[in-house]
């Protein structure tokens, strides 16, 4: 496995590869690798012949008062994740490798941005949308890997592939959890002892809606109740938001049905986490 930190190394590795014919799987990651990055990329090299994963905490996808400065980084933890999992080559540039000084181009999806994360988050998604494209026309890889942990990142970067033509399958892999049902994520490192603990209350509030939907409960606002409620009986949590959604569109449904994502965010002391839960029938 090879580690590189510019543009150019991937681009002639890549080209290489293409030139023997050979198909490219790409995880665009912020590093700080845990388990569920490491499913996105054990399925991208079962699907394809060389993996590529880039380890780039953006600055453009971060508000002014988020935790840019305290993202958590371990490159060599993350190398090593990388190369038991099966990747060919990682992309760790520097910032200044990606953006040019004013740069003056930027990817913005509208509508499904407008609601959930992009609403709490303005920014947010125009930043992950330029450098999903910008490393998207670096690595051109034929599939891309997206957890749905990540619900509207997925489903927007679903809608920009599919509006801007780009010839890139979008692969969205399950949630990944602790065993005590906490999705994993890179900033649940910053929780101390008792935050870990008062974590759980997502997705114990998740599985609680779960209960009320599979013995009948369509409504919606109900729903949303019983989620409200769960998430206030833990003192050190606080909501950003508790939304019901159609899982394409993103737009907030009343009533559920076989395409509605319930997604959460909550603060947990100083710590935003966000999970959700998608119903499927099939
Ligand atoms: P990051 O938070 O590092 O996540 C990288 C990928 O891993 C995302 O697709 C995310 O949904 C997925 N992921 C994270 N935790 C997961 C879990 N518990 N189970 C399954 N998948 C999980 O998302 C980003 O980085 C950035 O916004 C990025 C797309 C790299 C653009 O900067």
């Amino acid at each position: 496995m090879k580690l590189v930190h510019t543009i150019k190394e991937v681009r002639t590795q890549v080209k290489e590869w293409k030139k023997q014919g050979l198909t490219v799987g790409f995880v665009p990651t912020m590093g700080f690798l845990h388990e569920g990055h490491e499913s996105l990329i054990k399925k991208a090299v079962e699907e394809n012949d060389k993996v590529v994963v880039s380890i780039f905490v953006n600055p453009i996808q971060f508000g002014p008062n988020e935790d840019l400065e305290k993202y958590p980084r371990d490159l060599d933890k993350d190398s090593k994740l990388c190369q038991g999992a099966g990747a060919e080559l990682i992309f760790n540039p520097e910032p200044a490798e990606m953006y040019v000084n004013h740069a003056a181009t930027f990817v913005e999806v509208e509508e499904l941005t407008n609601g959930l994360c992009g609403e709490k988050r303005p920014g947010h998604f125009r930043g992950v949308c330029t450098v999903v494209s910008k490393l998207f026309n670096i690595v051109n890889p034929d599939r891309a890997y997206f957890g749905e942990k990540d619900a509207q990142q997925l489903a927007v970067i679903k809608k920009m592939v599919n509006d801007l033509n780009l010839d890139i399958e979008i692969i969205g892999c399950p949630i990944i959890r602790e065993e005590d049902g906490l999705a994993k994520s890179s900033r649940n490192t910053y929780l101390s002892a008792e935050e870990r603990e008062a974590a759980l209350v997502l997705s114990r509030a998740l599985n609680k809606a779960k209960e009320h939907l599979f013995s009948g409960e369509k409504d919606a606002s109900k729903i949303k109740e019983v989620i409200t409620s769960e998430i206030n009986t833990e003192k050190l949590a606080k909501i950003d938001y508790v939304e019901i959604v159609d899982s394409e569109i993103l737009k907030p449904v009343n009533s559920m049905d076989s395409s509605s994502l319930i997604a959460i965010a909550v603060y947990i002391g100083k710590t935003r986490l966000i999970d959700n839960f998608t119903w499927r029938i099939s």
